[in-house]
């Protein structure tokens, strides 16, 4: 099957320090793939040069390719903000503009792309709050600021806000970890109904997520602090949690260490 995103010998950096080194991975369209490893091993560093985001930071850089479908995401000419319309980014703390309506929230990106009517704008918000499973709870307050939503609400309104624009991929860095269970098995259910659309890149720090809302799993790791993070394996997610190729990842899942 053709590829969505093809990386290949990725390094990036912060400054001078290589947070991580030689990363090369596939993912195919209409898939989500979990990124799971200890803390500081780079999964939100990775994560981010997906979308040309961790250039935003200071001192970021980034070595190598990334392809999204024919087109190479580092290559010259390549303007970033056209990037992140295509691969979408939602992030751990829910972040809704907090002076903007629900409504507003969602035709935000749009509204950046160019001139719409209202009567399109209208379409798009509710088709996007449809479908990220939030139309029913807001359609009758989508004047009212979206900060006035519940932790679980404003996150789903961050996947609507992102979903508007139509990307090719979704990133959702720990997009759980500020929610309770229920929230959390909201968004673990509107996982799988948007990987019918989008490709979904997901870092999760529960396991049991990774194992529930993933197709594949690509396991992280550092040999030491300071050393760079790289990617120890990457597979069917039903093969990581049972029958991994490495034994650094056997160790990870089952909790010996991480
Ligand atoms: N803004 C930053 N400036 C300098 N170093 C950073 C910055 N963000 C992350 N790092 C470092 O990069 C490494 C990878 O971090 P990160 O990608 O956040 O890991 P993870 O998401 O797996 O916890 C860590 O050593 C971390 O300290
Ligand atoms: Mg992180």
């Amino acid at each position: 099957m053709a590829k969505r995103i093809d990386v290949s010998g990725l390094n990036a950096y912060y400054g001078s320090f290589l947070a991580i080194e030689d990363i090369s991975m596939t993912i195919e369209p209409r898939s989500v793939t979990a990124f799971i490893g200890p803390s500081g091993c780079g999964k939100s560093t990775f994560l981010r040069t997906l979308n040309r985001m961790h250039e935003v930071t200071p001192g970021g850089r980034v070595e190598g390719k990334v392809m999204l479908d024919a087109e190479n995401l580092y290559g010259a000419g390549i303007d970033p903000v056209a990037v992140r319309r295509e691969v979408g980014m939602v992030f751990q703390r829910p972040n809704p503009f907090p002076t903007m309506s629900v409504y507003d929230n969602v035709a935000a990106g749009l509204r950046l792309n160019g001139k719409y009517r209202k009567s399109e704008l209208d379409d798009v918000v509710e088709k996007s709050l449809r479908g990220a499973n939030l139309w029913n709870e807001v359609k009758d307050r989508l004047n009212k600021p979206g900060s006035g939503l519940s932790g679980g609400q404003q996150q789903r309104l961050c996947i609507a806000r992102a979903i508007a624009v139509e990307p090719k991929v979704l990133l959702m860095d720990e997009p759980c970890s500020a929610l309770d269970p229920i929230s959390t098995l909201a968004i673990e259910d509107l996982i799988g109904e948007l990987k019918e659309r989008f490709t979904i890149v997901i870092v999760t720090h529960n396991m049991q997520q990774a194992a529930r809302v993933s197709d594949r799993t690509a396991f992280f790791n550092l040999a030491a602090v300071g050393q760079p993070g790289k990617l120890i394996e990457i597979d069917d997610t039903e093969r990581i949690f049972s029958n991994p190729s490495v034994q650094a990842t056997e160790d990870y899942i089952s909790g010996r260490f991480g």
